[in-house]
């Protein structure tokens, strides 16, 4: 079996991998590969550990050869691999999900206080030794205790996210194409159209997936349904958010901040949201814990193992493939 590892996992995933496939390949430096380094690697795999920054098409299944069984995706999102074609060829293809939920909904938090708070900001003119005693007008910043959580995706995340809210008695509004009793019952959110939740929200929190019907979601007339005063945080994918739109509205007032841990061309970040100062920027890190990157390495280990083995991986994603003839 041809096995590759794009990039080093946590060593509890390599493990499960050694243990079964012990002649396995990766590419050992902690970067990126190139497209042309990507395609290279590919031909004659059996197996593929890819991460959501490798791009998992047709023309690199085909590179691979028929003989291709599984791509197991290191991350929940797999917007990086081209479904259709994987089905097509009967490539199984598998995601996280789950295990990075709270992890994801936790930084979501970090990222909402910090813009609010203007923690970054603020200790960045600590740090420059601007800090001469305290001011009755320094660092004012937005309140979040009573205030309204808009939940846009009321998914895994979206839910954790509005679970969490509780300590600061927040009232939630979510929208979402299917309602959540779960996220009603435990919070008492009530499920609003996207406009009336823009309307209302002081925080609107985005946690859908990229998909055509997604992208730039975020954009100048859904920017400007939110009040001014308002604050949006991004932890999804980045092209959800149009971010020359975003980065005009920060600009001239019309939101009051944005944190955003996605970008819409990472890990390239718009030149203009890097020179203003209400919003917090952090390099697709929210799902970033110790605990969380080894139960990440393990699910996608495991879900290559199976899938290799010949056996239905655990978290399969294109399970229409499973039982098809296979190649
Ligand atoms: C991270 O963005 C993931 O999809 O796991």
């Amino acid at each position: 079996m041809k096995i590759y590892v794009t990039r080093p996992i946590p060593e509890v995933g390599l493990e499960l991998l050694r243990r079964s496939h012990p002649n396995f390949e990766m590419n050992t430096e902690d970067r990126m590969l190139t497209r042309a380094e990507l395609l290279e690697k590919a031909r004659g795999l059996d197996g593929l550990l890819s991460l959501l920054t490798d791009k998992i098409d047709g023309e690199l299944m085909d590179v691979a050869g028929p003989q291709l069984k599984i791509v197991a995706n290191h991350a929940v999102g797999f917007d990086n691999v081209d479904l259709a074609a994987a089905t097509q060829r009967g490539v199984l293809i598998t995601n996280t999900p789950g295990v990075l939920t709270d992890a994801t909904a936790d930084h979501t938090w970090a990222l909402l206080f910090a813009v609010a708070r203007r923690i970054p900001e603020s200790e960045k003119f600590l740090r420059a030794g601007k800090f001469k005693g305290w001011g009755p007008l320094m660092f004012l910043g937005g309140d979040v205790t009573g205030r309204t959580l808009g939940i846009v995706g009321a998914g895994r995340i979206g839910h954790a996210v509005a679970t969490k809210s509780r300590g600061f008695g927040m009232r939630v509004l979510y929208s979402d194409e299917v309602a959540n009793a779960a996220i009603e019952q435990e919070v008492g959110a009530q499920k609003v159209s996207l406009e009336e939740l823009l309307r209302q929200s002081d925080f609107v929190s985005v946690h859908v997936p990229l998909l055509p019907s997604t992208r730039h979601f975020i954009n100048k007339d859904t920017l400007r349904q939110m009040k001014k005063t308002a604050y949006l945080i991004n932890t999804s994918r980045g092209p959800v958010v149009d971010e020359a739109a975003l980065a005009e509205a920060l600009r001239n007032g019309v939101v009051a901040g944005a944190a955003l841990d996605v970008f819409e061309n990472e890990p390239a970040v718009h030149p203009e949201l890097l020179k203003l100062d209400n919003v917090v920027l952090t390099p697709h890190t929210a799902s970033a814990t110790f605990d969380t990157r080894n139960k990440m390495a393990t699910m996608a280990a495991n879900n290559l193992i199976a899938g290799l083995a010949g056996q239905k991986p655990p978290n399969l994603v294109n399970s229409e493939v499973w039982g098809k003839h296979r190649k």
